[in-house]
């Protein structure tokens, strides 16, 4: 089985990911990841985030089990990788990592921004997660506190703001929600609400 969530930053995305791939038992990529250790790479060589060539070399040569977390989690590398991520090039090198995982025999969730549309269309399962842009800035302020970077509220909102209108409009596999993709607005449910809710997405037989 493969479950595809999609949704805007900080929507609660990769949470219910993780729960879901914990409950079935499956492998779980949290694509973005690979964006924002493509644009880390790319910072520590020097090079600029929109050189296509050095970017998908970078893309290219990321080893997918090595990432430190910490720092790839942190704001300025989401901001980075969203300026990656709308290189077609760089999309393309590291779709075929994407579309490898999710092939695994017993199945895999994904979650990202063009999961459901472009890298899994055939995905059994798709959820298009958001919430108000409010609720998720205050949902971010909460984890970069939790890891010990400053988290200005106000600072986090404009980023937020700034990425969804850069992921919504670039040309190329932009943030949307596949046709098929079950909705689901997070906005008033806590993380066990949101994963009771998904679940009745997953057909009855295979809850
Ligand atoms: O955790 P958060 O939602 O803030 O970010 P993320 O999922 O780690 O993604 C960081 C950036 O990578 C996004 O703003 C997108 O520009 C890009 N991305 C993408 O284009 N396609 C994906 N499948 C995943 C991430």
């Amino acid at each position: 089985m493969i479950i595809a969530i999609d949704g805007p930053a900080a929507s609660g995305k990769g949470t219910l990911a993780r729960k879901l791939a914990d409950h079935f038992g499956l492998p779980h990529l949290d694509t973005g990841l690979l964006y924002r250790a493509t644009a880390r790479a790319l910072i520590d060589a020097g090079e600029r985030l929109d050189d296509a060539a050095s970017a998908v070399a970078a893309a290219r040569g990321l080893a997918l089990t090595e990432f430190d977390e910490a720092r790839l989690r942190g704001r300025a590398m989401g901001e980075a990788a969203s300026v990656v991520a709308a290189i077609p090039a760089v999309r393309a090198t590291l779709a075929a990592a994407q579309r490898g995982f999710a092939l695994r025999p017993e199945g895999a969730v994904l979650d990202g921004r063009d999961i459901g549309t472009v890298i899994c269309p055939e995905a059994d399962v798709k959820i298009f997660v958001t919430a108000s842009p409010q609720t998720r800035a205050q949902r971010r302020a909460l984890e970069l506190a939790g890891r010990d970077e400053p988290a200005d509220y106000a600072a986090i909102l404009e980023d937020i703001r700034i990425r969804d209108e850069r992921d919504s409009t670039r040309a190329i596999a932009p943030l949307r929600a596949a046709p098929d993709a079950h909705a689901l607005d997070t906005t008033a449910l806590d993380v066990e609400g949101a994963f009771a809710a998904a679940l009745r997405f997953v057909p009855a037989g295979r809850r």
